[in-house]
């Protein structure tokens, strides 16, 4: 285990202590992060090709400064016809209602009971009460004019211990979900795994146990039956690395282990419960399709040293070529496995085959993007941007098109739908009933400027879900911290759209910003 991987665990540390350390920092450190062609330049190693006056990029220079000066000023860019505007939620973060309808525990509902463990002992128990009020949430999504939504289902509302038969209390309200998105034209996509495992295959070892990869498939064979081509884009496991970083290594999510043997084990556990689930949907004989759900962090060097070019390569390799190279490639990258060591339980645990499951072809990649990391040449990093109420976000839009372009470059022309992007801001109800987030607006309409430029530079980019539909359970910083286009006033549960919302309404209508 080198350093690095105790790097990690610092940096991770540094996510749960100081998460609400800037709040107030977010509209000032948004504008100073104006994307331009010389950050571009200095940022990766892609030259963007714009193509002025083609119609899939409409006239206008997206990287003139001069266009990002006021938030709601248009940009004059287009994106393709069909593009999949859309939002992000997950189950255990929105649903609530968690002992209604035969729902099990999740590891979830431990931890946040687990006094210290999130802030304030605050729990998904109601959350956003989405289980009950799911059918005004579709409402305000049509008047949104969303064409996607992504959201999760929760394990243990289908397998309340995680085996045997589902309960049918639970595939009904997803099937009312799913029905209520098509009713209002909104294509489905559902996540299999975001991150609420029942707790009884914790109890029976978790993801350091291979066989809950084999109960995964079993889990999600019982959701494609159930739900079939209703949902026609399946996303298997959502950030696997956060389990592996924050639940194994830093020990701030659920299950809260400190382990790093371990960590890898279960890394590699996750990605066979996605090449199991991958296989489990092609034999159903569907045509719907499945991929991962990946969230993705540039590594750049701090300077062009050859110590912090290395260490920027082997922490790249940690951050995003363990979770893509075994999907895309067919095997795991041999910098990192032989910085785990022959002998970790990783390495130890891959077995004949695996691989070959991992790499059944998949139909596209969802790449979920926050922020850079900055590597120093002993393993460490620096911070270079200004970061929003959540600490461990550098705000760097380029990093969006240093992403999007790499992986097309790397990995081949997959399909790709940005699953997650978005920060959190410091919003609040004014008395007049509106809530005036336009540090989200300017981050949004960077990130989206340079998602567009991918576009243009030929990432067969399909949809774009901002992270969140609505303010929920913020993990270990519980309702602290707001991501949500909707802001939810907890008490009451009411529902107000905030500037952003409206904002993005008016994207989506025009289809482009
Ligand atoms: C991602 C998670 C999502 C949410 C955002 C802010 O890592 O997938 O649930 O917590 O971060």
């Amino acid at each position: 285990m080198s350093v690095l991987t105790r790097r990690h665990l610092l940096r991770h540390a540094a996510r749960s202590a100081s998460a609400t350390a800037v709040a107030g920092v977010t509209r000032a450190a948004v504008s100073a992060t104006v994307p331009t062609g010389a950050a571009l330049l200095t940022a990766g190693d892609a030259t963007p090709a714009r193509r002025t006056g083609d119609p899939a990029t409409g006239p206008g220079d997206d990287t003139d400064p001069e266009r990002h000066t006021d938030a709601e000023g248009t940009l004059g860019l287009h994106f393709p016809e069909n593009f999949g505007w859309g939002a992000a939620t997950s189950a255990y973060q929105i649903e609530g209602a968690a002992k209604e309808d035969g729902r099990g525990e999740s590891i979830w509902d431990t931890f946040s009971r687990t006094p210290g463990r999130t802030r304030g002992g605050d729990n998904g128990d109601v959350a956003a009460d989405h289980y009950h009020r799911y059918l005004a949430d579709l409402d305000l999504m049509r008047d949104l004019g969303l064409r996607s939504y992504r959201f999760s289902i929760s394990w243990p509302r289908i397998q309340a211990d995680g085996r045997g038969a589902p309960n049918q209390r639970g595939l009904d309200f997803y099937r009312r979900l799913v029905d209520g998105l098509h009713d209002r034209g909104i294509a489905p996509m559902a996540t299999l795994y975001h991150w609420d495992l029942p707790q009884a295959l914790q109890d029976a070892g978790g993801w350091e146990n291979r066989d809950t990869a084999h109960r995964f498939a079993e889990y999600a064979d019982a959701v494609f039956n159930a739900l079939g081509t209703a949902v026609p884009t399946w996303l298997t496991v959502n950030e696997p690395k956060t389990v592996v970083q924050n639940g194994y290594l830093i020990g701030h999510h659920a299950p809260g282990h400190q382990d790093p043997d371990a960590a890898y084990l279960v890394a590699h556990h996750l990605m066979l419960a996605h090449g199991l689930a991958v296989q489990a949907l092609r034999a159903t004989g569907d045509d719907t399709r499945i991929g991962p759900a990946l969230n993705l962090h540039p590594c750049y060097p701090v300077d062009d040293s050859p110590a912090a070019t290395a260490a920027a390569r082997l922490y790249d390799g940690y951050e995003n070529r363990l979770y893509l190279d075994p999907v895309f490639t067919g095997s795991y990258p041999a910098d990192v496995l032989a910085d785990l060591g022959p002998g970790s339980r990783m390495v130890q645990g891959i077995r004949d085959g695996d691989l070959k499951i991992i790499s059944a072809p998949v139909d596209l990649l969802a790449v979920q993007y926050y922020t850079p990391i900055y590597v120093t040449g002993t393993g460490g990093t620096e911070r270079r941007w200004p970061t929003s109420e959540a600490s461990w976000q550098q705000i760097y839009p380029d990093g969006m098109y240093d992403i999007l372009t790499r992986v097309t470059r790397d990995y081949g022309p997959v399909p790709i739908t940005v699953t997650e992007n978005g920060l959190p801001t410091p919003d609040t109800l004014s008395d007049a009933g509106t809530v005036d987030d336009t540090g989200r607006i300017a981050f949004l309409r960077d990130h989206l400027a340079a998602a567009h430029r991918a576009v243009a530079s030929g990432v067969p980019l399909e949809s774009y879900h901002v992270w969140s539909l609505m303010d929920n359970f913020e993990w270990e910083v519980g309702y602290d911290q707001r991501w949500g286009l909707i802001y939810v006033d907890y008490p009451t549960q009411r529902r107000v759209l905030k500037s952003s919302a409206h904002w993005y309404r008016r994207v989506i209508a025009a289809n482009g910003l």
